[in-house]
């Protein structure tokens, strides 16, 4: 008698497609979700999100740092509703940004967002002084005048530029113009406030008080901030900096405070990679050329971590490999694991035959 096997109905495999994806981020406020964005330019195709995944929680300050043309303006332009995806799912809030109408588009961005942009031209009205530009927003959702007035001026105090109220854009410095332009984007008090590049045009000491205000929105008023920039003094100002590489993120920095026994606090910073839903982790650049990690390598599972190997045979009489450089360990370590030290301890050749990854298998190699 032949042995019959179960074979899934198309009914089970969707309820299957259902419940893997269906948690993705679901108690976060944004859920990117596998997100593809394809330009087309005079017949050529960019990729400029390719599968990226970003959860961000409700009341988080994040900031996303990537090198020119990785993708970071065009992530703000579909969180923004300024732009739509070509692929993936992206969620704000209760917000679905796949499937909105062009008038709940207006909305969202009327009511649930606001946006700083890195050209203070492009933020403030230059014949309105800042009460003005602040009240302008509050004018269109017809908000009364009185309440306009108080709330440009408690908005403008938060951010330390109350003494700039009756001033005209070109009458500011350009960080006193970033901060009113913050100002003019919370006006409608929305959950959520988008910044590309504000301090792109400042010099580093202005741009600190510009990423402190956006720390001080985040802290007082509790708007869930993500501000993209090139600024690599960041990290100092918010929880999270996220990297994003090539359309997809790569990396993330977390900064935790840890208390000491005796009793003092220290600010940690630590580095993890992001291992994306597909099992994918992007090595960095140095680890690869330090280690000559280049098209396929072999992966072993130790028992608290994955080690990856170069492709190449070792001499037979050869110790495992020596300890990597400092700068160059070639495993990694679960993010969750509170003891993961930034450099793990020296690999051991691996315990069995181990498997060979390719590029298109579970190691990403660019
Ligand atoms: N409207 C467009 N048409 C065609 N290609 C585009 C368009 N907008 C962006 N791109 C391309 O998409 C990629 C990502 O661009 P994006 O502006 O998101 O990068 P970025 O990370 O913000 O860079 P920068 O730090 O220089 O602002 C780039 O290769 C860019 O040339
Ligand atoms: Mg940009």
């Amino acid at each position: 008698m032949t042995a019959t096997v179960d074979e899934p109905t198309l009914t089970t495999l969707e309820e299957r497609a259902r419940a893997g994806t269906g948690t993705f981020g679901e108690d976060h406020l944004i859920v990117c979700d596998s997100l593809v964005r394809i330009y087309q330019s005079e017949g050529v195709e960019v990729q400029a999100l390719q599968g990226l995944d970003l959860l961000v929680e409700q009341g988080e300050l994040v900031a996303i740092v990537g090198a020119s043309g990785s993708g970071k303006s065009t992530l703000l332009s579909v969180l923004s509703g300024l732009d739509v995806p070509t692929a993936g799912r992206v969620r704000v809030g209760d917000w679905d940004l796949m499937a909105m109408s062009a008038r709940q588009r207006v909305d969202y961005r009327r009511s649930m967002v606001g946006f700083v942009w890195q050209q203070t031209a492009r933020n403030l009205v230059p014949y309105l002084t800042s009460t003005e530009n602040v009240a302008f927003p509050l004018a269109l959702a017809g908000i009364r005048r009185r309440d306009r007035a108080r709330r440009a001026a408690e908005l403008l105090d938060v951010l330390g530029v109350g003494y700039c109220a009756d001033r005209r854009p070109g009458q500011m410095s350009g960080g006193e113009q970033q901060r009113v332009a913050i100002a003019v984007g919370l006006a409608n008090a929305p959950q959520v406030l988008f910044a590309d590049e504000p301090t792109g045009e400042l010099d580093t000491a202005t741009s600190h008080d510009v990423l402190e205000g956006l720390r001080t929105v985040n802290r007082e008023l509790g708007t869930t901030v993500v501000v993209v920039t090139h600024d690599p003094g960041v990290s100092e100002h918010v929880q999270r900096t996220v990297a994003i590489r090539d359309g997809r993120t790569s990396s993330e920095v977390v900064r935790r405070t840890q208390t000491h026994d005796d009793g003092t606090e220290h600010v940690v910073a630590e580095e993890f990679a992001v291992l994306d839903r597909a099992g994918r982790v992007q090595l960095p650049q140095e680890y690869r050329e330090t280690l000559e990690l280049a098209g396929r390598v072999r992966l072993a599972l130790e028992e608290s971590h994955v080690s990856v190997w170069p492709d190449r045979p070792r001499p037979a009489a050869a110790p495992a490999p020596a300890a990597p450089a400092p700068t160059a360990p070639a495993a990694v370590a679960p993010a969750e694991d509170p003891g993961a030290a930034p450099t793990p301890a020296a690999p051991r050749a691996p315990r069995q035959a181990a498997p060979t990854a390719g590029p298109d298998d579970a190691e990403e190699t660019r």
